[in-house]
């Protein structure tokens, strides 16, 4: 059963992909850790990095885990996961889309095209799907200006995004 199925259960990444965990340990250990806290925090940011890599986004269970093998505090952990917005503790979907709201996409109606992906996807900024195929957020230029406004999905990058061909966007992914 997934943990999806279990109401108001929250998923524990760590019990439910034991392979996972597994490679995970097995990174960690082959790091030069220690017993000094100060010390295994420089592994910190590394280790975060292969846990997001291998489980997809850092739950608490995932950064429970991280924190308990460095010694460090779990809002140690949590803190470096808010401080860089490389790091979620949200479930990514599979198609990361990015409307860039910088000021030329902005100017050129990048919050109608926003709105269009809310609509259909039906949900809001910074949610996922429930069937976790598609994310949706915001970005800040990303130096296609002159093919304003733009839109990212992972990394390919769409121009010129009108309000009417967001529908062609999404079943492009599909
Ligand atoms: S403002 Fe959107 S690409 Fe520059």
């Amino acid at each position: 059963m997934s943990c999806c199925d279990c109401k108001g259960k929250k998923p524990n990444l760590i019990l439910d992909f034991p392979d996972k965990t597994e490679k995970l340990n097995a990174f960690i250990d082959a790091l030069d850790i220690g017993l000094d806290r100060d010390r295994n925090r420089g592994f910190l940011i590394e280790c975060l990095h292969e846990a997001q890599n291998l489980f997809g986004y850092l739950p608490r269970s995932v950064q429970q885990f991280v924190a308990d093998k460095l010694r460090l505090h779990l809002s140690e952990v949590y803190g470096v996961i808010s401080f860089y917005s490389y790091f979620t503790d949200k479930p990514v979907g599979k198609y990361k889309i990015s409307v860039c709201t910088g000021t030329a996409c902005f100017v050129r109606g990048a919050e109608a095209i926003l709105d269009e992906f809310k609509r259909l996807l039906v949900i809001e900024m910074g949610e996922t799907t429930p069937d976790e195929k598609f994310s949706l957020g915001t970005l800040r230029c990303v130096g296609a200006c002159s093919l304003a406004p733009v839109v990212m999905v992972n990394e390919k990058v769409y121009g010129k995004v009108t309000t009417k061909i967001v529908a062609e966007i999404i079943s492009e992914c599909k």
